[in-house]
């Protein structure tokens, strides 16, 4: 049977870092508000002339020389971004070029937080139905650039990052690689996260720039809501539709937008904190990239060995929300 395995990963964040006592100097804020109420310290932040594809080709570099594969070999290339370089072509575009994987197809997903795990189901499927053999997925964001920086409620939680992770087809057992990916939307709640300006409802003026409307709006107490509970449900889902318990996961890598989400996600789910992959306190809410970026670092740190069971689950705009369970 077709499985799915990840046979590379890489990360690459912005060199400039913004601490919480930097933003004190922006906003009426304090380190110990953000640190108490988000569990963030610091973000990495894109210089001006950083693009999302910037930061994607660095990451998607390191991943090919992990997974020691040649760019020739890859088949697939999908960028989860809602802060693609342009309206189109589309980011997955400049980084094949960038990276010299002339055979591959190339395209952006846009799930906003979800867009990993949106990408990696897409992936997962071309892979088992034979399409493809070989997919680059990456994960690359700049909100920064998206971000009223006068607004406390919101400039307060996103950092810039991207992760990178190579995906191959092989013959395994059911419960081998990628064992599913689980997706979902309810698009009646748009209003609680967007990002309006530019879009074909809301064409580039002068007025919508006076009006702020060229960044990301956010109802964040709603958010926090309904993410706590979308992903307690989607992680117990992708647990019981494989016939496995809570106890039978060795890592959990949940979307990093506020620890206090992830916390009352670890109670929900009774999951002991030492087995949950949290690194929010480094780099904040670098949306689509926070899973992958996690994966990475744990993989970097010895957190992950052969065999274990991995659940990631993810929660954003749209809204979306979906997991991953992976034997390693
Ligand atoms: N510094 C200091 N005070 C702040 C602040 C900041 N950076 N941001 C908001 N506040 C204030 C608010 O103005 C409010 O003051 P008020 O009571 O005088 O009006 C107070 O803190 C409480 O605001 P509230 O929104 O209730 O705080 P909260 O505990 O819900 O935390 C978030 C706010 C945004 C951190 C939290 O709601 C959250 O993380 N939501 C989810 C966001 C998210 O996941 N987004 C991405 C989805 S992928």
């Amino acid at each position: 049977m077709k499985r799915v395995k990840i046979i590379g990963t890489g990360s690459y964040v912005p060199e400039k870092v913004l601490t919480n006592f930097d933003i004190e100097k922006i906003v009426d804020t304090s380190d110990e508000w953000i640190r108490t109420r988000t569990g963030m310290s610091e973000r990495h932040i894109a210089s001006d002339r950083d693009k999302a594809s910037d930061l994607a080709i660095k990451a998607a570099n390191r991943a090919l020389k992990d997974s020691g594969i040649a760019p020739d070999e890859i088949d697939l290339i999908l960028v989860a971004t809602a802060t693609p370089d342009m309206f189109f072509p589309s980011t997955a575009c400049f980084v094949q070029s960038s990276i010299g994987a002339g055979r591959s197809a190339s395209f952006d997903i846009s799930a906003a937080c979800s867009g990993y795990i949106y990408a990696l189901s897409v992936a997962e499927n071309y892979i088992k139905s034979d399409k493809y053999n070989t997919v680059l997925l990456i994960a690359s964001e700049v909100f920064s650039k998206y971000i009223d920086w006068g607004d406390r409620n919101t400039c307060v939680l996103f950092g810039d990052g991207a992760a990178a992770t190579i995906l191959r087809g092989f013959k395994g057992s059911r419960m081998d690689g990628i064992i599913s990916t689980h997706i979902y939307s309810d698009g009646r709640y748009a209003n609680l996260l967007y990002l309006r300006g530019g879009g074909s409802s809301c064409p580039p003026t002068h007025e919508s720039i006076n009006h702020k409307l060229h960044f990301l709006k956010m109802k964040g107490n709603s958010l926090f809501k309904i993410a706590i509970k979308n992903m307690s449900e989607v992680a117990r889902e992708a647990l019981s539709s494989n016939g496995y318990k809570i106890s039978d996961v060795d890592i959990l890598i949940p979307h990093q937008a506020n620890k206090r989400i992830i916390d009352a996600v670890a109670e929900n789910l009774k999951i002991p904190q030492e087995k949950i992959f949290i690194n929010i306190e480094k780099y904040g809410n670098t949306s689509a990239a926070t899973i992958p970026l996690a994966l990475d670092e744990a993989l970097k740190e010895g957190r992950i060995k052969k065999g274990d069971l991995i659940l990631m689950v993810a929660f954003g705009g749209g809204l979306t929300w979906g997991s991953a369970l992976i034997r390693w």
